[in-house]
């Protein structure tokens, strides 16, 4: 593997060693501390971040490595009207991996496209966020001590919270997950997952916008916050952003061994009064974080002249159309004139499409 661009870039065996070493580093931080020594990690960061820029610098810092790079799109010369693809090119002659933040979807996909070093997706618009998602099975495995058998309960933002996209493709890998999958209409996960990852995988999942109903049942709970950012209509956003908040009174009926996660930052979702309780995991997962991170920079820079079999698997599935362009306004493919419109047959009978970039269905 040479970049990290979609969790479903990894194999469950890959996954597994990842955990492993992650595990391993806690135990054994020293032996680690010079694995990167004379190695550069660029972070790019075209979207604000506290947690995942600062958590892959730290990474590659415990390594022995440095890092370099910028924290928003104006400290760079995207603000001077450069593309993704020069960026990187020129960032490629500076660092021997590189972390990407974009708000545009498929963004880093082009970013690894043009690379000539291993590219990381740091989170791509409300697309995906593959590496919080390590974090998370990380989390879950050191909290739960299993990957399986787990009734995961997914509440607040379902439509842009790309951590969710990504968690949910990395669960359906394991066996017996089931999903109760809580929102409000405006916000419910997209068709593509619902499509392509939760149906073809025969996964068991339901929908409510009641964060209490199956509140007994779950051995996670995953909250997340409204992605204001994300909106187009600011009314919308204040009509929703309070729309779920955890209190312990919610909690009653939980499991003495539910493990409560959020990637962070929290806005309200979570009472402050939820935070004593045995059951809060999220500010663990954040250190978690940067364990996973560490395995993954080593894995990358390790494995970088491998050549990925699953790509070349890919291509032969893929369309493109001069004609027609995808109709989502946070794709990459509307920023960037240049780039091809590659469209993934997912459906022959009905003729279902899914763009290459940001994964939205097309129908034709
Ligand atoms: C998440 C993100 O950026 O998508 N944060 C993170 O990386 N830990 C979640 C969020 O911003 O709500």
């Amino acid at each position: 593997m040479k970049n990290l661009i979609d969790i479903k870039d990894l194999s469950i065996q890959e996954i597994e060693e990842l955990i492993k070493v992650a595990q391993d580093i806690i135990k054994n931080k020293k032996k680690y501390s010079k694995k990167c020594n004379g190695k550069k990690l660029a972070t790019l960061f075209f979207e604000p971040s506290t947690r995942t820029r600062l958590s892959f610098e730290a990474a590659m810092m415990e390594l022995g490595g440095n890092v370099l790079g910028f924290s928003s799109a104006s400290s760079s010369s995207t603000s001077k009207g450069e593309s993704v693809s020069d960026t990187i090119r020129t960032v490629g002659c500076y660092a021997d991996i590189i972390a990407m933040r974009h708000p545009k979807e498929g963004a880093p996909l082009v970013a690894s496209i043009k690379s000539t070093v291993p590219i990381i997706n740091a989170g791509d618009g409300g697309h995906n966020h593959p590496t919080q998602t390590l974090t998370d099975l990380l989390t879950i495995k050191c909290e739960k001590n299993r990957l399986d058998n787990l009734t995961i309960g997914l509440c607040g933002d379902l439509k842009f919270g790309r951590t969710v996209h990504s968690l949910i493709t990395a669960m359906t890998k394991y066996k017996n997950i089931k999903f109760v999958l809580i929102s409000p209409e405006e916000l419910k996960v997209p068709e593509y997952i619902k499509k392509e990852v939760l149906e073809k995988n025969n996964i068991i999942w339901c929908e409510t916008t009641d964060l209490e109903e199956y509140m007994q049942d779950l051995d996670i709970l995953y909250m997340t916050r409204v992605q204001r950012e994300r909106f187009n209509d600011e009314k919308e956003y204040l009509k929703l952003k309070d729309c779920y908040i955890l209190t312990k009174n919610k909690l009653k009926k939980a499991k003495e061994d539910l493990c409560i996660m959020h990637p962070l930052p929290r806005v309200n979702e979570i009472s402050k009064q939820v935070d004593d309780d045995k059951r809060a995991c999220y500010f663990k997962q954040v250190e978690y974080g940067k364990y996973i991170r560490m395995a993954l920079i080593m894995k990358l820079l390790n494995e970088q002249n491998d050549n990925n079999i699953d790509e070349l698997k890919r291509e032969k599935e893929e369309k493109i159309f001069d004609s027609i362009k995808c109709q989502n306004p946070r794709c990459i493919t509307s920023e960037n004139d240049d780039l091809e419109p590659i469209f993934i047959l997912t459906d022959k009978e009905k003729q279902i499409y899914r763009c290459k970039y940001c994964e939205t269905i097309l129908k034709k």
